[in-house]
């Protein structure tokens, strides 16, 4: 049978910089307030640029990093909160048709921050079962087109930016373990509350900007630190390792304070940890393949080391996977 790796990865991030000084001229807040209360210093903006365009131009990356032609790709997709369209095309379908990728299976799934593990879980899926060889994942969001900028509470965590990787069916597994859950009982603490079935357009959805994210930050913030640090344990264990044998720990890149919680709670050293919040803000689905491109731009992984990734978003969603890196792979 053949295994799933993740041969190489790609990310992009929109030109325009948001800076918190930037952002006192538009809401009652301070640098230093969003520093300390969250490590975020900048984010970007998409101010031209559609969700399916960011996950376009990572998944060039990721296509050119690999020895595969884009005609040997057989599927592709996208995992997003903000996508080109609320309800059709996909936008893996219009990614699809931006890259030239034609008759292939195309679809999005909706896993907010956990979004990339989820779509890395069924891409492992879809290779070892034999469906599929090569499909692009790709993680990409617009969340600047979701975000009330006159909510300081929720305007200052956000940023856009994309991040894409390519599974193919190899000899070896490179992909140890993937484990994702949810708890749907959680959803309103962290939600877009309109339109949707529930509760279809109108004037107050946009009077009252309900189609903005929501966030009772301070209960999400607990919830998700003990999530993410038992998603980690659950799977370490069933894996008979423990932190020391993982080389780089690349953790949803929400809060600075959840990184640093999370990393304590599990004895990870810093320099097994990749942070990338300071300067792209929280890029929900993107945030994890555009820390796992930082680690390989900054040549921070060595064939053979143990990559853990760890996830917690809306729904609540939740995941962790285990990675070896390849060396020449990526
Ligand atoms: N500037 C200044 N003051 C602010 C700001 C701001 N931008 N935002 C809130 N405050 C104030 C509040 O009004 C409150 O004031 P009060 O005490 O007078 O009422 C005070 O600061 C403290 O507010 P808290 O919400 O308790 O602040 P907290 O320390 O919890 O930080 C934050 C807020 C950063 C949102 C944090 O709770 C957090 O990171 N939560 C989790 C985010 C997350 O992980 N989300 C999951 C993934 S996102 C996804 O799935 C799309």
């Amino acid at each position: 049978m053949k295994k799933a790796s993740m041969v190489s990865i790609g990310a992009y991030a929109p030109d325009f910089i948001l800076s918190n000084f930037d952002l006192e001229k538009m809401v009652d807040t301070s640098n230093e307030w969003i520093v300390k209360r969250t490590g975020i210093h900048q984010r970007r903006i998409a101010k031209n640029q559609t969700t399916s365009q960011l996950g376009a131009k990572a998944a060039e990356i990721a296509i050119k990093r690999s020895n595969i032609h884009r005609d040997e790709i057989d599927a592709v997709i996208c995992a997003t909160i903000s996508p080109d369209h609320f309800c059709m095309p996909s936008t893996a379908c219009k990614i699809s048709e931006l890259l030239g990728i034609k008759n292939v299976t195309a679809f999005d799934i909706s896993a907010a921050c956990s979004g990339f593990i989820y779509i890395l879980e069924i891409a492992k899926a879809m290779i070892e079962s034999g469906l599929k060889k090569n499909i692009l994942i790709i993680g990409a969001e617009k969340l600047s087109s979701i975000v009330n900028w006159q909510d300081r509470s929720t305007c200052i965590l956000f940023g856009d930016g994309a991040g894409a990787a390519i599974i193919s069916a190899r000899n070896e597994n490179h992909i140890i373990d993937i484990h994702t859950a949810s708890d749907g009982s959680k959803g309103e603490l962290l939600i877009t509350p309109a339109p949707g079935s529930a509760n279809p357009m109108n004037q107050q959805i946009l009077d009252e900007k309900l189609f903005c994210m929501q966030m009772s930050g301070n209960e999400v913030f607990k919830i998700a630190v003990n999530t993410l640090t038992n998603s980690v344990i659950n799977i370490l264990n069933k894996n008979s390792l423990s932190s020391s044998d993982i080389n780089l720990f690349i953790p949803h890149q929400a809060n600075f304070r959840i990184i640093d919680a999370v990393k304590t709670k599990l004895s990870l050293k810093d320099s097994q940890c990749i942070s990338t919040v300071h300067k792209y803000g929280n890029t929900s689905s993107a945030s994890i393949p555009m820390a796992i491109n930082e680690a390989y731009e900054q040549k921070k992984l060595k064939k053979g080391d143990l990559i853990l990734l760890d996830a917690f978003g809306g729904g609540f969603t939740w995941g962790s996977a285990i990675l070896k890196f390849g060396g020449k792979d990526f």
